[in-house]
């Protein structure tokens, strides 16, 4: 392991009423494994920061340890525990240039000269901006500024790279090549990282582990695969993707998966969360492109609807379906509309799922 958090509880108390208490972080576990990338994922306000800011030190917790390499650290300063922290705000140094910046660490640290240049080069090859050696900040965009930062970062060769937001000040576009890029180096220097972001986009682009976190606590830890298709929870799926919910009701649970009535039709589910008894009230979570649609046809389909809305995006098709017998809208996305045709507002369809890619989950 390398960074080990154990029952972190974070009690903030309200500087004018010391009575009063606020947890922020509530009974996180977690295990980061050397050269690991694990995300904090969660709305604003669920606590990433104050997590990030007690494993690097500038908070410390009211309640749990952490452990760096091997070692309790709880109660070394921040700069004895041998992290590096890259922010939105870059902070670089306006009056020093690139390889000055990057170098900044090193020379601190009493190394010579000509030893800097080569780690600094070395670095700056291996992020593709080395012709940006010489330059001042205010010559770089935000990405190479950015760059810059990450560098500066990896170059002390810290045992935890910490990551908070650090492309939300960054549009769109570049946000999307610097997740990659930020991945790309992480895996090439093996750095053990940990990224906190609201966004889930980036969180399923950088990590190996997502730690999904609410209100303080956590929600699940898992692949992106596992954080996406196996929800452990209401929270997470809905958090993570758009999702359908399908009420049904348990007629049996079992090693193969869970039998479920919806629709006045029965499923086996192969995949759930949680332990079901007969004629418990579940739901079958099911994602936009694991519903099936189809032309209304004789016979007993799984669900009939109406298309209420459809939107063209060339490469798909999303669409709003009322479904008879529910009231809330379901959503579909369908690919390739050139060679599958698609359907019009107001059209009358059928749907169906594969069990495969459906999940079910406590009501
Ligand atoms: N020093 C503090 N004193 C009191 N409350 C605090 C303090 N720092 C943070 N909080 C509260 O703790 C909660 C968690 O804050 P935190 O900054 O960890 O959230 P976050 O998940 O990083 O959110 P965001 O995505 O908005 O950055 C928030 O409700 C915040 O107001
Ligand atoms: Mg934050």
């Amino acid at each position: 392991m390398s960074v080990l958090l154990k029952h972190i509880t974070k009690i903030f108390k309200d500087p004018n009423n010391t009575a009063k208490e606020f947890t922020a972080v509530k009974d996180v576990n977690l295990d980061v494994h050397e050269g690991e990338m694990v995300t904090f994922l969660g709305p604003s306000g669920c606590g990433k920061t104050t997590t990030l800011r007690v494993i690097s030190g500038f908070e410390s917790p009211t309640e749990g340890e952490v452990w760096i390499s091997g070692k309790m650290v709880n109660n070394d300063p921040p700069n004895k525990r041998d992290t590096s922290m890259v922010f939105q705000s870059y902070a670089i140094f306006p009056h020093l240039s690139v390889s000055q910046n990057i170098g900044f660490g090193l020379d601190l640290k009493g190394i010579s000269k000509k030893e800097i240049r080569t780690q600094v080069e070395t670095i700056m090859e291996v992020m593709n901006f080395k012709d940006l050696y010489n330059r001042r900040p205010d010559q770089l965009s935000g990405g190479q500024q950015q760059r810059v930062a990450l560098a500066r970062a990896i170059i002390n060769k810290p045992k935890v790279l910490l990551f908070d937001e650090p492309l939300s000040n960054l549009d769109a576009k570049l946000r999307d090549q610097m997740r990659i890029e930020i991945r790309r180096i992480q895996q090439t220097f093996g750095i053990t990282s940990i990224y906190v972001t609201h966004d889930q986009d980036e969180a399923m682009t950088v990590s190996d582990r997502i730690m999904v976190m609410n209100e303080g606590e956590v929600m699940q830890i898992g692949t992106p695969f596992e954080i996406y298709s196996r929800p452990a929870n209401t929270f997470v799926s809905d958090f993570i993707g758009r999702v359908n919910f399908f009420p049904a009701t348990v007629i049996s649970a079992g090693t193969d998966g869970v039998v479920v009535k919806c629709f006045g039709q029965q499923r086996v589910i192969p995949s759930w969360n949680g332990e079901f008894v007969k004629d418990e009230q579940v739901n079958i979570v099911l994602r936009p492109e694991s519903l099936i649609l189809g032309k209304l046809e004789a016979g007993k389909p799984f669900a009939k609807g109406v298309i209420k809305r459809s939107v063209y995006l060339g490469p798909t098709v999303e669409y709003e379906i009322e479904l008879e017998g529910m009231d809330a809208l379901m959503l579909a996305v369908t690919y390739n509309p050139v060679k599958e045709g698609f359907y019009r507002d107001g059209e009358k369809i059928q749907i169906d799922f594969d069990p495969v890619s459906a999940h079910v989950l406590p009501r």
